[in-house]
């Protein structure tokens, strides 16, 4: 039986998807703009099942993950909702490929259901949100897998942008995020469309500063839903869409001290929606402010910039100069010799393997 495989990196925003215009379809109430990562990643696999009624979520590594990949425990709603995606691909493929026809793709006859496998490469404890970078794995394996023609496909995927880009819709419609790990290494998502944006940035490298694991009692869904109880909530589309213009100017022109103190100021915003929501919750474990309260003067020496953000959760992710990482790792390491730290680089988004 065949099997289809692919991967998807994490994707860590500077400007935060935070509220959404349309919850069904995950449409954003502002526009954003993130960074693609590389080694962060989830695996999938999608294995033909030959006498089946339904598409099943194994709990087993895939194919080509790497012995180091991390199977997620899901529970049964998580399980409900990657494969209810994997269905919303099989009803959507025939539209998204038509535009493809005279390649050769179009959907599969035969309509085949499958068992479903997927690792991470981060710790399943990190703390770090694998929406984005399973729903993206899971959209391209599937398409793959639901195509009538999977090696057309694989040629093709390579060289369109349009593909790509109709898959990362796709993809959107399963978890928002997701639709910014397709490519890379700065995407700008508005809407419908989410497509990467010219960069003049140097080198750069990425820090996870793993704090804390326990599971998030607010999920990132209820989150979008929740900021709009705040008071700070009025004018937040408004000031999101002008700190993306901004920001796409900073990163064309290399501007690094312009991206950290947008970026800086979009994570203050983002979690003073949460705490400021009723009823108001919190990302922040202790280790949290004192990272950031180590890091805030450091932002003031102009000579070596560098981006600090929070996803909606404890953990803090630092993106520095490469020609910086070593010191910087020697630096975090010796000031915080508890807190795991994950390095990675930017990269340019999902591949079949
Ligand atoms: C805080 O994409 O996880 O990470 O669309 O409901 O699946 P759903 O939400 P999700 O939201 C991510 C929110 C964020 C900010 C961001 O990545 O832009």
């Amino acid at each position: 039986m065949r099997s289809f495989r692919a991967f998807a990196p994490s994707n860590i925003a500077l400007v935060k998807y935070m509220g959404k215009l349309d919850p069904e379809r995950n449409l954003p109430a502002n526009p954003s703009i993130s960074m693609t990562l590389s080694a962060l990643r989830t695996h999938a696999e999608l294995e033909e099942l030959p006498a089946a009624s339904a598409s099943e979520w194994r709990a087993e590594l895939p194919a080509g993950a790497g012995a180091s990949a991390k199977v997620p425990t899901l529970k049964p709603a998580g399980a409900q909702r990657v494969l209810g995606h994997l269905e919303r691909i099989r009803a959507e493929l025939p539209a998204l490929l038509a535009p493809f026809a005279s390649l050769g793709l179009g959907a599969r006859l035969d309509q085949p259901f499958f068992a479903l496998k997927s690792a991470n490469t981060f710790p399943a404890a990190s703390g770090i949100a694998s929406s984005a970078s399973s729903f993206a794995a899971v959209t391209l394996a599937g398409a793959q897998a639901l195509c009538s023609d999977p090696d057309a496909f694989a040629r093709e995927w390579k060289s369109r942008p349009e593909l790509r880009r109709a898959l990362a819709r796709l993809a959107r419609q399963g978890s928002g995020s997701a639709c910014r790990s397709f490519e890379g290494p700065f995407v700008l998502w508005e809407g419908e469309s989410a497509a990467p944006i010219p960069s003049a940035l140097p080198a750069l490298s990425h820090f996870a500063v793993v704090i804390a694991s326990t599971e998030k009692s607010v999920s990132s869904s209820e989150a979008h839903h929740r900021v709009r109880t705040s008071p700070l909530w009025n004018g937040r589309p408004e000031r999101a869409a002008a700190r993306v213009s901004e920001l796409s100017r900073a990163i064309a022109q290399g501007d690094l001290s312009s991206v950290s103190r947008i970026a800086w100021q979009e994570m203050w915003e983002m979690h003073s929606l949460f705490h400021t929501s009723e009823e108001s919750f919190s990302y922040f474990a202790p280790g949290t402010t004192e990272v950031l309260a180590w890091l805030a003067p450091q932002l003031a020496d102009s000579a070596n910039p560098f981006v600090a953000t929070l996803d909606a959760g404890p953990n803090v992710h630092l993106i520095v100069e490469s020609r910086n990482r070593e010191e910087w790792y020697a630096r975090l390491r010796e000031r915080f010799p508890l807190f795991e730290i994950l390095q990675d680089s930017p990269g340019l988004g999902a591949e079949l393997v």
